[in-house]
């Protein structure tokens, strides 16, 4: 039996009841080489911002980023001291590290230069992890968590020299406050079911695209399984996706595992891009998408 109210079930229905058309004719196989904040990757399947992956295989953390590395793929880090994310960032991965919203703000200052100093190609937060359930603030692992104000993430996005990333955005007006505030990117996501009933990140997306208007990357994440879901994402107007526990199975033969299945996930991604009369990601038409309503 089910859980109505889990927003990972919701959010896998919603990616399920979303169907594409095919347009074959002039069609060819594509590229899914992308470009982001000026440098160039092979595809937009990057890994989400994970973190306290012991145990799964010797170095996951480290390996984890190696295997996205090699995938020529962007790497994502969530939260950690400074010296696993000195190991991480010494594999080459370009990595962007999100932070939590710790109460504590000099704790936050003191994460993003260090990551700026140790060459982290982003830095960002994670703002849906400031209130537990129970009616107060979070606390991760002994450590305070709070709300941040649009003020707040003005002044950590204006501390950073590279791409600041708002993290948790799942509405539009959101969306509107990152910019507002200076953030260069945002990561639609319900931080794997955060809270019961989410809005699914794709039936939402439509409306941030909207309000965004070109002016910052939108990431997706939550629930991303294959190179279909990739597609769906990225044709509802997604700039490219970060997928987390889909990559934990094969995590656990290293990296050589975390690259066989972006690159399974990137060539399914392409045979519908193909099926589509997709050449390139910017070519990837919303209007291929149709909704199973027919139930
Ligand atoms: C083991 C694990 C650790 C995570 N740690 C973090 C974290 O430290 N910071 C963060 O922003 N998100 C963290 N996440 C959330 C993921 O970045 C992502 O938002 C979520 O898992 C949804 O993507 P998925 O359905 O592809 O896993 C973590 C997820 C998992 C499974």
């Amino acid at each position: 039996m089910g859980n109505a109210a889990d927003s990972n079930e919701i959010t896998r229905q919603y990616f399920d009841s979303i169907l594409l058309e095919t347009r074959y004719l002039d069609a060819d196989l594509p590229s899914t080489d992308l470009t982001l904040y000026q440098e160039h990757f092979a595809t937009p399947i990057m890994t989400a911002a994970l973190s306290h992956l012991h145990g799964i295989c010797e170095g996951a953390m480290t390996e984890i980023a190696k295997g996205a590395h090699l995938a020529g793929a962007v790497h994502w880090v969530g939260m950690g001291e400074d010296d696993e994310l000195e190991d991480i960032l010494a594999t080459g991965a370009r990595t962007v590290k999100i932070i939590k919203p710790h109460a504590d703000d000099s704790v936050i200052f003191h994460k993003i230069e260090h990551a700026i100093a140790h060459h982290a190609f982003a830095v960002g937060m994670d703002i849906d992890h400031c209130f537990n359930g129970n009616g107060g603030y979070d606390n991760v692992y002994g450590l305070p968590m709070h709300s941040k104000s649009t003020k707040e993430i003005a002044a950590y996005a204006k501390a950073a020299s590279v791409p600041f990333i708002i993290k948790g955005v799942l509405s539009a007006q959101d969306a509107m406050k990152c910019i507002e505030a200076g953030a260069r990117g945002i990561v639609v996501s319900h931080h794997h079911g955060i809270m019961n009933y989410a809005v699914p990140p794709l039936m939402i997306l439509p409306d941030i695209v909207k309000a965004v208007d070109g002016q910052i990357p939108i990431f997706v994440d939550c629930g991303i399984a294959s190179g279909m879901d990739v597609f769906k994402a990225l044709a509802l107007g997604a700039t490219a996706v970060c997928v987390g526990r889909e990559l934990m199975e094969p995590l656990k033969e290293g990296n050589v595992g975390v690259t066989r299945r972006i690159n399974a996930m990137n060539l399914e991604l392409m045979s519908c891009m193909a099926r589509t009369g997709a050449h390139s990601l910017s070519d990837i038409d919303p209007s291929v998408i149709h909704y199973r309503n027919f139930l």
